[in-house]
């Protein structure tokens, strides 16, 4: 049992940390690749809207939970809930298993861009000439099992020893040093990438809309993609919102967690597309853009290694801040719920975490023919993840927060550490509301389209 709860070291600890979480291989490896893949601006536009009207409602609920608990998820849910106690538990306890089943695949990919980081040093990432080269050399690396394995366990290992250390020493301590590294590494990718746009099409595909291109599954990705790349659904930013102090303006944070994934994505989105197009490559790649058509890229560019380090170091700090907020969520629930160390469950929790990645790593070799419904270990757990278990957790928060707690004790914890108050009445309101009805609605419209009830 967990006696004294840490605290982050102040408000700009908090929230470089959970924008590290937010941040992450969604805005640079999904992000461009569905954008891609949809069309472009139009695509980009509607997933705007998704961010502000459910991913920001969400997630100031979201961190606003776990202020006012002062606990990981399940704790929250069970002794919050005024009736139904069992249930909430139960919405806990998915969380918990949502966690676990993201941080089994999120660290196979965020292992790929360790590797490809040695990739570029080692300058075989120089030694590729054309597109179709850099599909082979990225499906060789993928089906060697030792290659995915060993790149999985450093990732899984490297996300363990940052929580090993705790909030403040650890995951703070890390988010303050890399997430400006990682901002200055992004800056400078963009300036290279539109020097390289000279026709300007990237940036026409990125801010032009043709709207001939969405229709209703257009949509849906938008929606869905909200909740993966804001980390709201599955409790971490409960658990980070936890360790806040209760002077902090939640309006405020929560605003500019989404201002600087958003910005972040749009901006990893301008390095890659003004790249592609300069390059004269094909945008709608699928997932492979990143690791198949970059590195052909970079090999034909200017200083084209050095770009490519610059690229997957940036996709590994990117990759790290997530992969340790999903796990200091998970240690963190069972600090509350048992009388174990930290140290000890997250060697315990590691060693799980990677074990349960292997399906996953083997799935691009090996296991590629283990398939249910069609789809591979892989694609299992990202499609129920992201899919399903995230935009149902981002229902429970919703409807916990707006419809289970009385809506006083919800804006007063809202407007907590705001001297302000009257003037922001009409925000809080507007936030009320949102996050009362419209987002629910969208979320339940989403949630059954991709079960494929409408
Ligand atoms: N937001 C992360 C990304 O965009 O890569 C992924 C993620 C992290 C999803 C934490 C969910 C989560 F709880």
């Amino acid at each position: 049992m967990q006696t004294t709860r840490e605290h982050w070291g102040n408000k700009l600890g908090f929230i470089l940390a959970a924008a590290g979480s937010a941040v992450g291989l969604g805005n640079i490896w999904k992000f461009p690749y569905i954008t891609g893949e949809n069309g472009g601006a139009a695509f980009i536009i509607i997933y705007l809207l998704c961010i502000m009207l459910i991913g920001l409602p969400v997630l100031i609920a979201e961190i606003l939970l776990g202020r006012y608990a002062q606990k990981g998820p399940i704790s929250t849910f069970r002794d919050f809930a005024r009736r139904h106690k069992k249930i909430w538990t139960a919405g806990g306890i998915l969380f918990f298993i949502t966690g676990f089943i993201i941080l089994g695949y999120y660290n196979v990919i965020a292992g790929w861009s360790l590797g490809y980081v040695f990739e570029s040093i080692s300058g075989h990432i120089a030694g590729i000439s054309s597109s179709a080269d850099a599909a082979t050399h990225f499906r060789e690396l993928v089906s060697n099992p030792v290659w995915t394995l060993f790149w999985h366990f450093i990732f899984v290992a490297a996300g363990g020893l940052v929580v090993y250390f705790g909030v403040r020493n650890g995951i703070e301590r890390i988010a303050r040093l890399l997430m400006p590294v990682f901002f200055l590494i992004l800056i400078f990718l963009v300036f290279w990438g539109v020097s390289l746009d000279g026709e300007g099409k990237g940036l026409t595909f990125l801010f032009q809309p043709d709207w001939s291109t969405i229709n209703f599954k257009t949509v849906l990705i938008a929606l869905g993609h909200a909740f993966f790349t804001l980390s709201v659904g599955m409790g971490v930013l409960l658990t980070y919102g936890s360790y806040l102090d209760k002077n902090d303006n939640l309006l405020f944070c929560g605003s500019m967690i989404v201002i600087l994934d958003t910005l972040i994505a749009l901006m990893a989105g301008l390095a890659i597309f003004t790249s592609v197009f300069g390059m004269g490559f094909d945008p709608a790649e699928g997932p492979g853009l990143v690791f198949n058509v970059l590195p052909a890229v970079f090999s034909i560019m200017p200083a084209g290694s050095i770009f490519s380090l610059l690229f997957f170091t940036l996709l590994s700090i990117a990759a790290l801040t997530s992969t340790i907020s999903i796990l200091e969520m998970l240690v963190s629930t069972l600090l509350d719920e048992t009388r174990f160390s930290r140290h000890h469950i997250v060697i315990v929790l590691s060693l799980l975490i990677f074990v349960l990645g292997i399906p996953a790593a083997l799935s691009f070799g090996g296991w590629s023919h283990v398939r249910l419904f069609d789809m591979t270990m892989f694609d299992i757990m990202d499609y129920l993840s992201a899919n399903i278990l995230l935009p149902f957790g981002g229902l429970l928060v919703a409807v916990f927060v707006a419809w289970v707690l009385k809506k006083n004790t919800v804006l007063n914890e809202l407007y907590r550490g705001i001297a302000e108050k009257s003037a922001l009445r009409k925000t809080g309101d507007t936030w009320y509301f949102l996050l009362k009805y419209v987002a629910p609605v969208l979320i339940i419209l989403v949630f059954l389209s991709i079960t494929g009830i409408i």
